[in-house]
């Protein structure tokens, strides 16, 4: 191979996620929790550029206020690229430049999407050339939500969500995301939920014996029909995610009285996801909820996984 088959730069591009339905199981010894979820990945991207170096180091920066985001071994982008270094045998190193839109501790897999562009990007900038089972097997080492970063479209994710079956989806969702500025930790939020229903405190929130995706659903997906999903929707962390942050509570009120079909918290949150009949819809609820004073974004889905911009 000549040396210009080697990129200096590779710029790859992942996607948030909002989880349309999330039914949360038992916690097993591990610490993580049996998960049935279907994910769809939304039109707004982590943007990472990987450049050659001898060693290995992260920059952050972006729409998204970085200054929470560790630079150092706790970035899933670095450990990614460590693991990937590890995997393969290869000695240099990379510089990880991520450039955030996706909001920070948000619920909407951010940190994920960071990952698994940066296993695509250092893949082909290191010329390793894994399978996309291999890289599948390292991002689902990495983190629950990585392998359907890789994947992106909609997918339904059992065991801690890792395993991924795509899911058939028609047509647009337009969502209207509306964002916290103080963010929420995933452990935190699963740790609320085992403490609500350990106190007995709702006998419907005990966990479900056997944990599947429930068929309307899927059949809303399938269909394309934004009515049904809206009525189907659910997730199982939103109770826990309203007793650390009860103002979410209002924030979905006012997004059902602007118009939106549902609302929903979107995965460990605090992230409110508001489905939208029409994409005129949800730009009105978009201007509504902004007037109120109120950070929102209008996106859609489903939109594919990480994937090389340029080289
Ligand atoms: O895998 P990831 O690092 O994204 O998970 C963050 C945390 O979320 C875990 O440490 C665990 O506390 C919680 N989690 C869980 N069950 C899952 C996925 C995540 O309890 N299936």
């Amino acid at each position: 191979m000549s040396l210009a088959a080697f990129p200096s730069t590779v710029h790859v591009r992942a996607p948030g996620k909002i989880n349309v339905y999330l039914g949360v199981g038992a916690r097993h010894d591990d610490g993580y929790h049996a998960l049935a979820t279907v994910f769809q990945a939304v039109s707004l991207y982590e943007d990472v550029f990987a450049t050659a170096s001898d060693s290995f180091s992260v920059s952050v920066s972006g729409s998204e206020d970085a200054s929470d985001v560790p630079l150092d071994d706790r970035n899933l982008a670095m450990r990614a690229a460590k693991m990937l270094a590890a995997a393969t045998g290869f000695t240099g190193g990379v510089h990880l430049d991520i450039r955030k839109s996706v909001p920070v501790a948000g619920g909407m897999g951010g940190g994920s999407a960071d990952a698994a562009a940066a296993l695509v990007a250092c893949d082909a900038l290191w010329g390793t050339a894994l399978s996309i089972q291999e890289l599948h097997e390292l991002a689902a080492r990495l983190g629950a939500d990585v392998p359907f970063a890789l994947h992106g479209g909609t997918a339904v994710g059992t065991g801690r969500g890792d395993q991924l079956n795509p899911a058939l989806a028609h047509g647009r969702f337009d969502w209207v995301l509306v964002t916290s500025e103080q963010g929420l930790s995933t452990p935190a939020v699963y740790g609320r939920l085992d403490r609500h229903r350990a106190a007995g405190a709702a006998l419907a929130d005990d966990p479900p014996l056997s944990l599947e995706v429930p068929v309307p659903v899927l059949q809303a997906l399938r269909a394309g029909d934004a009515h049904s999903l809206a009525a189907s929707m659910f997730n199982d962390l939103e109770v826990a995610a309203l007793l650390e942050r009860p103002d979410l509570d209002e924030t979905l009120g006012a997004g059902l009285a602007s118009g939106a079909l549902s609302g929903i918290v979107s995965g460990s949150g605090p992230t409110v996801a508001f489905l939208c009949e029409t994409p005129e819809s949800a730009q009105y609820l978009q201007r509504e909820m902004q007037a109120a004073g109120r950070t929102a974004l209008h996106v859609h889905g489903p939109v594919p996984g990480a994937r090389i911009i340029s080289v």
